[in-house]
């Protein structure tokens, strides 16, 4: 299959265009780069060292991948540029990873927030149109988030995507039941953006017949696939500061290190995660398993499992022999929350889920080890 990858220099999309073409699809990336130049701008960098994409697909292809195309084409922005690469590849699959994912970032300014949302929704926007306008049946596949709900205790299980819903008529009587998207709740700018996306997805669905897939996915953890591993230039990135670094790998590294373990305020948040390999599953299992013309947005909420952040701490803490230390949240946020998400799309889709066990957990711990000379201290506790 002809599969575009919007953000395919990114954590999660650098492994996913390697996966994919090792399986035999036909990869293009389109990437803007905004990512290293926001950690550039920032002074926050990956752990690992990661080669210009450039050098990343040489890797691949001397390692005896097949050939990746990559584009340097900022989606949100050159509309024209983006559809024209439509035009020219044809692409059978559109996976868009190509946002700007970072809650803090998000957060950090006025300007910031402006960027997110614009970035976010143009980024959206402009690929819907661009299949629309080249009259491209491709299998959209977005990438949300599973925090568009919110982290207020719901006191239930959130459904993929969709609630059952009965209105009270003039008379007080209820009617018939149907199905709404679930409401949001976004916590930040960058969960408005994604909540904004999927309405703009709905809207394409039902207007435009577009084939939609939406992964409302949770933190992702984890470092290396069996892809990466082949050539330290095809190596992924691996964040881990205050910005863009998600909690698990922060806290792999501050165990590697025999650094406090930093919980922000009580630790009593829970929060969904999927290892990295599991969104690899689900990318392969939304591929493999589009909408047909006409349906609505098929929603998957992409997460493994839900884990409160102090018991997080302190498996780490006790992996590690590390300390705890509860710094004041940076974040405006419940100081704590149940959080309960159906998951029988990532079921369905045959994945067979790496948990937070504690095999697994050493092995991430060691892994941060092995790159632990290259850390910056400065960088594993927040200062946004
Ligand atoms: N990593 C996580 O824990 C996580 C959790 C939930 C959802 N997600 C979502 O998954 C997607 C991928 O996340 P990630 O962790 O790989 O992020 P990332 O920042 O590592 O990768 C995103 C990539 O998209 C590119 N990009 C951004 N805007 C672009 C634009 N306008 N045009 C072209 N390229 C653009 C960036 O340069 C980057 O390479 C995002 O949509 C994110 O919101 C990620």
């Amino acid at each position: 299959m002809r599969v575009l990858i919007v953000g395919g220099d990114g954590y999660c999309g650098w492994p996913t265009a390697l996966r994919l073409s090792a399986r035999g699809h036909s990869v293009a990336i389109a990437d803007n780069f905004s990512r290293r130049r926001i950690g550039r701008d920032l002074g926050i960098e990956s752990l690992v060292p990661i080669f210009p994409l450039e050098d990343r697909v040489a890797a691949w292809h001397e390692t005896g991948g097949e050939a990746i195309a990559y584009h340097d084409i900022d989606v949100a922005e050159q509309y024209a540029a983006l559809v024209a690469l439509i035009s020219e590849q044809k692409p059978e699959a559109v996976i868009h990873f190509g946002e700007q994912r970072s809650v803090p970032y998000s957060m950090m300014s006025i300007e910031a927030g402006r960027y997110t949302i614009r970035n976010n929704l143009m980024s959206t926007t402009n690929i819907l149109d661009a299949l629309v306008q080249t009259e491209t049946d491709a299998h959209v596949i977005h990438l949300g988030s599973i925090g568009v709900y919110g982290y207020e205790t719901l006191g239930y299980e959130i459904p993929e995507g969709y609630q059952k819903v009965r209105h009270v008529d003039t008379n007080g009587e209820l009617g018939p039941e149907h199905e709404t998207l679930h409401p949001f709740n976004p916590v930040s700018k960058y969960h408005l953006s994604k909540a904004l996306d999927h309405l703009g997805l709905a809207y394409y669905a039902a207007k435009h017949d577009l084939r939609i897939t939406d992964l409302c996915q949770g933190t992702v953890w984890g470092a290396e696939t069996d892809e990466t591993r082949r050539d330290p230039r095809l190596a992924n990135r691996f964040d881990y500061d205050p910005v863009y670094g998600t909690v698990l790998n922060r806290f792999a590294l501050q165990a590697a290190m025999g650094e406090a373990i930093s919980v922000y305020g009580t630790g009593d948040q829970t929060r969904a995660f999927i290892h990295l390999e599991d969104v690899l599953g689900c990318i392969d299992g939304a591929i493999s398993s589009p909408p047909a013309v006409g349906d609505r947005v098929k929603v998957v909420n992409q997460i493994t499992e839900s884990m409160r952040i102090r018991d997080l701490a302190q498996l780490f803490a006790e992996l590690s022999n590390s300390e705890i230390v509860h710094l004041v949240s940076p974040r405006s946020e419940p100081d704590g929350n149940e959080l309960d998400a159906r998951n029988q799309g990532m079921r369905d889709f045959g994945v067979s889920p790496t948990f937070i066990s504690r095999e697994n957990v050493s092995a991430l711990i060691d892994f941060a080890r092995r790159h632990a000379d290259l850390a910056d201290t400065k960088q594993l506790y927040p200062d946004t």
